[in-house]
């Protein structure tokens, strides 16, 4: 099965990743090439981690890394695939943009999914002439490490998509689990209120941020607090999703905190800016609290 994955962005690559890891032939494809140069060297250094803790050989590696072909163009990209996983920038406009142009050039048999973590796959279906074979299969950061895989069924999707893509998460080894076209679909509606909660905490003086993430690390066995988790996901993104679920369900709990609104307006976006909750310093594993709550 050929597949095209478009952007190389954190979710791209690993996406792209774990395609080429299972054999197939892969069509990575970004606007940038500087961005498609880094994705693969991502993707490489990843692959390595993989071998070093001797779960793929130097073979298989090198093998998936030769499965991965860039594109600079998206007609090109898509043209011979089965499946297009759409996996750009969480922007309403981009992605019904790409939806329409992929839906043109595309074969008409094949299928096109969308990672997007919260936009109506409904909607997005709606930019092309084939919403019956339009589909959310939305992939946790790391994709190479996170075994889920959220499969949102459209309005229109058909059972014969939902079966493919379900068969398709399986041969990644991932965990399909399907669900309905609602805002967040579930992984989010349910992430993001804690997340939310969270910064209230903060923000009310209840808690420090360390004291936050120790508790639900240690107390709920969770990886990651829900502030660091916040920051590696990207303050900008989770409350574009509180945004989301807010307006989509018309509910005031989903509103995002007034912090994490100004956190996002500071440009402290989390990991990807070095700054959030925590301050990050490059090539250091170690967690250091942001010094804007230090006292708190
Ligand atoms: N590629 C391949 N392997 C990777 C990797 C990558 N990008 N990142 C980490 N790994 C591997 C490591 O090699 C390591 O392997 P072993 O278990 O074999 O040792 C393992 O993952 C753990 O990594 P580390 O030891 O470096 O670090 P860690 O123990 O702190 O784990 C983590 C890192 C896996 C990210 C862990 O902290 C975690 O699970 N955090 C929560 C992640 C999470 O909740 N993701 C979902 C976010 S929400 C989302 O994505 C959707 C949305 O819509 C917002």
């Amino acid at each position: 099965m050929k597949v095209t994955v478009i952007g190389a962005g954190t979710m791209g690559n690993g996406i792209a990743h774990i395609f080429a890891q299972h054999g197939y032939t892969v069509n990575l494809c970004d606007i940038s090439e500087k961005q498609l140069e880094k994705a693969i060297k991502t993707i490489e250094k990843n692959l390595l981690r993989q071998v070093a803790k001797e779960r793929l050989t130097e073979a298989q590696a090198a093998v998936s890394l030769k499965n991965i072909i860039l594109y600079t163009s998206l007609k090109e990209a898509v043209k011979n695939s089965e499946i297009v996983v759409e996996a750009a920038t969480e922007n309403e406009e981009l992605k019904l943009n790409i939806f329409e142009e992929v839906d043109t050039y595309a074969p008409s048999g094949a299928i096109l999914a969308s990672n997007t973590s919260s936009i109506s796959i409904t909607k997005i279906a709606g930019a092309t002439k084939r919403p019956e074979k339009v589909i959310g299969m939305h992939f946790m950061n790391p994709v190479p490490v996170m075994k889920l895989v959220e499969i949102i069924n459209g309005y229109h999707t058909d059972v014969d998509t939902t079966d493919r893509v379900v068969e398709l998460s399986n041969n990644l080894g991932k965990v399909p689990v399907v669900v309905d076209d609602y805002p967040g679909f579930i992984a989010n509606r349910i992430l993001m209120p804690m997340i939310n909660e969270a910064i209230y905490a903060l923000y009310e003086g209840v808690a420090g941020v360390e004291e936050i993430d120790t508790i639900m690390k240690l107390g709920m066995a969770h990886p990651m607090g829900p502030l660091q988790l916040a920051d590696f996901i990207g303050l900008d993104v989770c409350k574009a999703i509180l945004d989301v679920l807010y307006e989509g369900l018309g509910n005031p709990k989903y509103a995002p905190c007034p912090l994490l609104k100004n956190m996002v307006l500071a440009g402290n976006l989390g990991r990807k800016s070095m700054h959030g909750f925590y301050k990050y310093i490059p090539g250091s594993k170690e967690l250091v609290v942001s010094e804007k709550f230090q006292n708190s």
